[in-house]
């Protein structure tokens, strides 16, 4: 499915964002909209050239990373996991059905993944930067993990929501649970929900 158009212009300046960011893990029941939810997938790993450049730099543009997101309560998307589409600004579902508490349990039940409206999951295909850089490039790739996070980390401030990175990743279960390809490794993930305030 296509996604609301990203908004660039407009909103809390850069400097702002940084002031506010902190790592907030208690959300409203509240759900994300998906013009949010959009706007956090297109800071992660968007289009922004037509050569195919991205929001988030990577070494040799080799773009390692995959981006998924999970929803839970997402207004106007079904719960499941979605590939993103960088190409299309696009979904693509890999999965069905609301897996919240079956991530938690990945996440050594950590209650904010319970609770969050909806988590952004990078895969990596390592392979892909490898390729080109041998054993260097498996540290490039977290390189990258860590700027899209941050971008979508920024992201999720200047929309008004709370975010935190979540580290404690058991990787066998988390590749099952978003139906990753075989050459495929979750390396990080963010998880986002309303402040509960
Ligand atoms: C690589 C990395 C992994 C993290 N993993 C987790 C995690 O699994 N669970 C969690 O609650 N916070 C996690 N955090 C968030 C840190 O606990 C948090 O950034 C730190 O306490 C500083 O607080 P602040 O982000 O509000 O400045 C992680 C942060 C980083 C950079």
């Amino acid at each position: 499915m296509k996604l609301p158009e990203p908004r660039c212009a407009g909103g809390m300046s850069l400097a702002q964002a940084l002031y506010e960011r902190r790592s907030i893990r208690a959300y409203a029941e509240t759900p994300l909209t998906l013009g949010d939810a959009a706007q956090l997938l297109w800071s992660a790993s968007g289009i922004t050239s037509p050569e195919g450049f991205r929001t988030t730099p990577s070494a040799g543009a080799t773009f390692p990373l995959e981006t998924y997101l999970i929803a839970g309560a997402v207004d106007g998307l079904a719960a499941g996991v979605y590939r993103y589409d960088p190409a299309a600004h696009g979904l693509n579902r890999t999965a069905a059905g609301d897996i919240r508490a079956d991530l938690a349990a990945a996440c050594m039940n950590q209650s904010c993944v319970a609770t969050c409206a909806a988590a952004i999951l990078f895969g990596a295909v390592f392979e892909r930067t490898t390729a080109k850089y041998g054993d260097m490039g498996n540290g490039f790739v977290l390189l990258e993990a860590g700027h899209a996070a941050q971008n979508v980390s920024l992201q999720a401030v200047a929309l008004g929501l709370g975010a935190v990175a979540i580290g404690a990743l058991d990787e066998q279960r988390l590749k099952s649970l978003a139906a990753m390809g075989d050459n495929e490794k979750p390396v990080y993930m963010m998880v986002f929900g309303k402040p509960n305030s």
